[in-house]
């Protein structure tokens, strides 16, 4: 009898170590496991307002190129990419934001200005000033960008 509430004491005394040791180990251990996945688990690319620079460089009717550079984190490691931005104003107030990005496979649009028109050298597309495409094998008009102004400034969606 008195071996029996020894085995139980001890019993007890094992179970009370392995509980202690498990939720320290869990106290240490989670947060450790969720820095380190943390930033492979993360979205994608979460989006947000990229400033462009000043509104008052955008010339009316004429599409002028903003270029600005975006970090951008996948996992552990952190890019600066460049993004290039053509926007449009007929009043100032209103403005459209596009990208210089074909539409097509991919190359790089330029404005054209004695011509009126977005060109595309790798397959001779053009795009008229508001994107829509006006010759070559481009399926789509040239994207866009949510813009905003904001005390003279530009902002584009993206990420
Ligand atoms: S990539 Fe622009 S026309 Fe083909």
């Amino acid at each position: 009898m008195n071996d029996k509430k020894k085995l139980d004491r001890r019993g007890f005394l094992g179970f009370a170590t392995w509980a202690i040791g498990g939720i320290i180990g869990a106290g240490f251990g989670i947060p450790a496991i969720a820095y380190i996945i943390a930033p492979a688990m993360r979205k994608e690319e979460e989006q947000e307002w990229i400033r462009l620079g000043s509104a008052s460089k955008v010339e009316l009717g004429t599409p002028t190129l903003f270029k600005t550079k975006i970090e951008k984190q996948t996992g552990w490691i952190t890019n600066e990419e460049e993004v290039s931005v053509y926007v449009l104003t007929e009043n100032g107030r209103d403005f459209v934001a596009m990208s210089n990005i074909c539409t097509h496979l991919g190359c790089r649009v330029r404005w054209i200005s004695d011509q009126d028109v977005f060109f595309c050298p790798c397959h001779n597309a053009g795009f008229a000033k508001n994107g829509d495409v006006a010759s070559g094998p481009p399926p789509r008009p040239l994207d866009q960008y949510q813009v905003k102004e904001e005390d003279g400034q530009l902002f584009v969606l993206g990420g």
